[in-house]
């Protein structure tokens, strides 16, 4: 059986881009994959977060996983900092990772640009430490968002430099999946990019949001003044909200509105309607669930624990062959 891994960095709450661009497929994969999936802790310390703010993160990201249906019976799923044999492999993986292909990353160079005061050296090599979580397992299937794709790449190159340097045949190839044919990006509602947490808080709508903050920030997203012309091309920031509509509505409302448009006879509030209350339809029973599980300790103490036992003794073996590929050996 193929092997699976994905990870979320433990940066807070979870979005609708993470659901529809990770966690939808982590939830139908698990029924036919040998999955793990995991919670980036170690990747998180690139913005220095406070040890409670940390932890409180960490626990999110936990609740929301099993909230949006992960199995821990099915899928291993585990916290990256329980097992570190991943940051060994990391150790390894950096001596043939290279200065000038890190810099030329492209989710390097937005975090330069965003934050020019924490060019660290873990944001520099944050897709090793990615190869080294996928190459650990032995995956050759992640399921992410189009904005990892060139991660994956760089997670390919690496396994296959070690191959090469130590002439085996040992790590496979590991490639981004989605269910449908592409990879997804999930648009945010500041009509400009992608939905994501650092694109400040009214861009995203989470999964934890109450039906009434979904309306709000969705009846505030921009629009522009309503087609003039017959069949006119969308422009960006109406592209994205029929984006979010093919995803959370059904194919008639995605029509209905579509001919609207097309016929200038739109009106972005009713638009908008549909769209938010097909939005809190989408998140409501996930919702409810992150309520009841975040108060069950014990529950979650269970789970973290099974994931890092199982995890712990995949990643063990690799680290135990990779050590001898090195040349670690005992005397
Ligand atoms: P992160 O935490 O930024 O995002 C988690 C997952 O959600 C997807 N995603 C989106 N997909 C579509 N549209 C969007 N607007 C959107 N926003 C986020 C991301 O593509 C991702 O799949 N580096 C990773 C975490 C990671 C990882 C790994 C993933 C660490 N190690 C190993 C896979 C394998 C990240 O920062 O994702």
């Amino acid at each position: 059986m193929e092997t699976v891994v994905s990870g979320i960095r433990s940066t807070g709450k979870l979005h609708l881009g993470n659901y529809y661009g990770a966690i939808q497929n982590f939830v139908k994969m698990q029924h036919e994959y040998n999955c793990y999936f995991f919670i980036a802790d170690l990747h998180s310390l690139t913005t220095h977060p406070t040890p409670a703010d940390l932890h409180g993160n960490v626990k999110q990201v936990l609740v929301e996983y099993l909230a949006a249906g992960i199995d821990p019976e099915k899928a291993t799923i585990y916290i990256q900092s329980d097992v570190p044999e991943i940051a060994e492999l990391y150790l390894y993986m950096n001596m043939n990772a290279y200065l000038g292909e890190l810099e030329r990353s492209t989710s390097f160079k937005d975090k330069v640009r965003a934050h020019p005061d924490n060019v660290n050296a873990g944001l520099l090599t944050y897709p090793v430490l990615m190869a080294a979580d996928i190459l650990i397992h032995k995956a050759t299937k992640v399921p992410v968002g189009k904005d990892q794709e060139q991660h994956l790449e760089m997670a390919r190159t690496f396994g296959n430099r070690f191959n090469r340097l130590y002439n085996v045949d040992y790590f496979p190839e590991p490639y981004a999946f989605n269910f449908s044919a592409n990879l997804v990006k999930i648009p945010g509602l500041d009509g400009k990019g992608k939905m994501g947490k650092s694109e400040g808080e009214a861009n995203a709508v989470y999964l934890s949001d109450p039906p009434e903050v979904i309306r709000k920030k969705v009846m505030r997203a921009v629009t522009d003044g309503g087609p003039t012309t017959e069949n006119q091309e969308k422009p960006a920031e109406i592209q994205n909200l029929f984006d979010l509509l093919k995803v959370v509505s059904s194919a008639e409302t995605l029509q209905h509105f579509d001919a609207l448009y097309n016929k200038c006879q739109i009106r972005y509030g009713d638009l908008k309607k549909q769209l938010a209350e097909d939005m809190v339809i989408a998140a409501a029973p996930i919702r409810e669930r992150i309520e009841a599980i975040a108060n069950d300790a014990p529950y979650l103490r269970k789970v973290a624990n099974l994931g890092a036992e199982k995890a712990h003794q995949s990643a063990l073996k690799t680290i135990k062959e990779v050590r001898e590929i090195v040349g670690f050996r005992k005397f």
